[in-house]
């Protein structure tokens, strides 16, 4: 928690969520689960062996004997194993007779843009992108920067990296040439891999110009290999720059892969934060394959008929965990799509789930709120009956969002499955699952088996149920984070030193009456008010709650009476249907909602009423920015901001606001 000060205050979370639904799988879909009620218990009987039985189950080249070494906070898992992670990603399913079953269905996102890469298709591309690599010179353990678009292409850049050994660090193509400049200078980068561009929002953004731009400043790249996928003009410079068709075309087909120790860097994952420099998160190859994969397999019930689609990008760990890695490694079909949900038309997604017979859905509570302002005419419109599964990641779902996703887009009939994890975690590791879990609307529920946590207070003391505190995870796990690029100490720092021997992830929680996690937000996203230490989750639950509201944000800004107090930033479903005198009506309705459904201490000072939110590019809520705003300070950083308009146009509502009030 760099940047972070949690408070000296030993006051529990206010818990008090008005929501006592409960959702079992319906009898049908339960006596079809892979795994019964007994895996928590075998699991938890001897979690590491457990995990070590789970990583078998992948190609190794040289078997592991040692399991988990653990010298706290630095953990190695099966470290005298050896693997390619692109054997057992791609390889074994074309060995085991498998190669004719789709890989990915690829949609771009003009209408009709379509190919079905097959396994087969897969291993040939990935063997000539390995060739091409290693032709160009990489070589294992470097370090190659990725800035590209929803393409396949992405996909074989990662898998030929892990191929050769070399570590790929992916930058989302939604930033900007300074971010990219600044992940490829810290990760040391010499090769970039990108392309002319994408097809996003019903147009051609560009990618290549923010990479020409961005190593302007890194003159150590040596190379920069370019896929056409836009057919956008592009700089060139000689000698550096390579087609990517131009270069596979002379490749050969096939690839002898050779074997890494199980502790072999497989990538970085920079996490931009909601605060600060971003940390170079570090994954290694045998224990955080075992992980994804595991958690892939149980998570989602996998079956061998079920087509599965992340609807993240590639630049995010969701992408790197459940498109790449865990799903490959367990050799299923997937959708993989280019552009944004609206790109040709607010149906898009219900019309690629009805086409090609989606089963199990994977998106975030942001999107899903998007989709409840646009409406229930778009997905009515399709028959969504092959759906069996909904997942959801990256934040708090609020009960009404994750009770819609379940109604509207599930049919009633599809388990909603809310998975807690971090970049650092690599893979999931508070959830349900769909065929053993009676389900309630916003929780989390439950470790996922072999995984250890706890929810405690400030001492690190075990909070009762009913009590909330931090989240902390109190044994290592195989898709652990080895630690932050070039920074051991910050490591340690991080995540280590708030609670001894325990991970700490920054997150807030509560143990309901039942003992079932609910995650509350980053706990520097917690406030305290009069005393009552409460969670912007809780609040903006309840201000979504409210049937007129879209999405929410809640800050605490400092106060001279109550030491702090909220403030809300609220967008509305029917934004322009809203006249004036209603909606001060509506701000005393929302006023009063929120100290009725959480607390009057959490009545909130001010609300603001907004037509957009400042988010960063994956969705999250950028609530430092709105403090800044509320209290009247200079902007941070707001570069990794989705559209960096709206924190100056909400600053301009702001004092509006007061200036009314006055
Ligand atoms: C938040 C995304 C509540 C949390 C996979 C975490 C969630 C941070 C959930 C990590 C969830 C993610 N419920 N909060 N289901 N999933 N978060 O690294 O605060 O982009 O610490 O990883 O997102 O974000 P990251």
């Amino acid at each position: 928690m760099d940047e972070q000060t949690r408070g000296e205050h030993n006051i529990e979370v206010e818990v008090d969520l008005d929501e006592f639904r409960v959702f079992p799988p319906s009898a049908e879909f339960a006596s079809r689960a892979n795994v019964g009620p007994e895996i928590y218990a075998e699991a938890a009987a001897d979690p590491v062996a457990w995990w070590a039985e789970k990583a078998r189950s992948l190609t190794w080249e040289t078997p592991f004997t040692r399991t988990l070494e653990w010298d706290p906070p630095f953990a190695t898992w099966f470290d005298d194993g050896t693997l390619n992670a692109s054997v057992s990603c791609v390889d074994r399913h074309v060995a085991a007779g498998r190669g004719d079953t789709v890989a990915f269905h690829w949609v771009g996102e003009p209408e009709g843009d379509r190919v079905d890469i097959t396994y087969t298709d897969l291993l040939e591309r990935v063997s000539r992108a390995a060739h091409a690599l290693e032709s160009m010179g990489v070589a294992s353990g470097d370090r190659v920067a990725v800035y590209m678009p929803m393409i396949p292409e992405a996909v074989v850049a990662l898998l030929a990296c892990a191929r050769i050994g070399a570590v790929h660090s992916v930058t989302f193509g939604g930033f900007t040439a300074e971010a990219l400049a600044e992940r490829i200078l810290d990760a040391g980068a010499e090769f970039v891999i990108t392309a002319d561009g994408g097809f996003k929002g019903g147009k051609a953004a560009a990618l290549k110009p923010q990479v020409d731009e961005a190593l302007l400043t890194c003159p150590a790249v040596r190379n920069v290999l370019v896929v056409r996928r836009t057919g956008a003009d592009v700089e060139w410079v000689e000698g550096r720059d390579v087609w990517w068709h131009e270069i596979m075309e002379t490749q050969p087909a096939t690839h002898v892969p050779v074997a890494f120790p199980a502790e072999h860097p497989l990538f970085l994952m920079y996490t931009s934060g909601t605060t600060g420099k971003p940390k170079g998160i570090l994954h290694t190859t045998g224990g955080y394959l075992t992980h994804v994969a595991t958690t892939f397999e149980i998570g989602f019930d996998l079956k061998p008929d079920d087509v599965f689609w992340t609807a993240a990008d590639i630049g995010w760990i969701t992408g790197h965990s459940y498109i790449v890695y865990g799903p490959l490694a367990n050799g299923v079909t997937q959708v993989l799509y280019e552009g944004t949900p609206d790109g040709g038309g607010r149906d898009r997604w219900w019309r690629i789930i009805e086409e090609l017979g989606v089963t199990v859905l994977y998106t975030a509570p942001t999107v899903i709120r998007t989709f409840m302002k646009w409406g229930e005419q778009h997905p009515g419109g399709h028959d969504l009956r092959c759906l069996r599964i909904l997942g959801s990641v990256g934040e708090p779902i609020n009960p009404d969002a994750w009770v819609w996703y379940r109604s509207i887009i599930g049919g009633g009939r599809c388990p909603v499955v809310d998975t807690w994890w971090q970049t650092e975690t690599g893979g999931w590791m508070v959830m349900p699952l769909p065929g053993l879990t009676a389900s309630k609307p916003g929780a989390a529920m439950a470790a996922f088996p072999g995984i250890s946590i706890d929810v405690v207070d400030d001492n690190g003391v075990s909070v009762a149920n009913g009590h909330g505190g931090s989240l902390v995870i109190t044994a290592p796990w195989p898709g652990m984070l080895r630690g932050i690029w070039g920074d051991p100490e910050r490591y340690r720092q991080t995540y280590w030193s708030e609670f001894e021997g325990r991970y700490f992830p920054g997150d807030a929680a509560k143990r309901d009456e039942d003992g079932d996690i609910w995650l509350l937000g980053r706990v520097d996203d917690e406030m305290y008010v009069a005393g009552h230490r409460l969670s912007t989750a809780e609040i903006e639950g309840a201000i979504v709650g409210h049937p007129a509201v879209a999405e929410a944000a809640v800050v605490g800004v400092s106060d001279e009476e109550t030491g702090q107090a909220v403030v809300a930033f609220v967008t509305l479903r029917q934004a322009g249907e809203v006249a004036q005198k209603h909606a001060a009506q509506l701000v005393e309705d929302i006023r009063a909602h929120v100290a009725s459904v959480v607390t009057p201490a959490a009545l909130p000072r001010q609300v603001i009423l907004t037509p957009d939110l400042p988010k960063t590019r994956s969705g999250k809520i950028m609530r430092r920015l709105l403090r800044d705003v509320a209290e009247h300070r200079a902007m941070g950083d707001v570069t990794t901001l989705n559209d960096p308009g709206v924190v100056s146009m909400i600053d301009g509502l702001m004092v509006a606001h007061e200036t009314d009030d006055s």
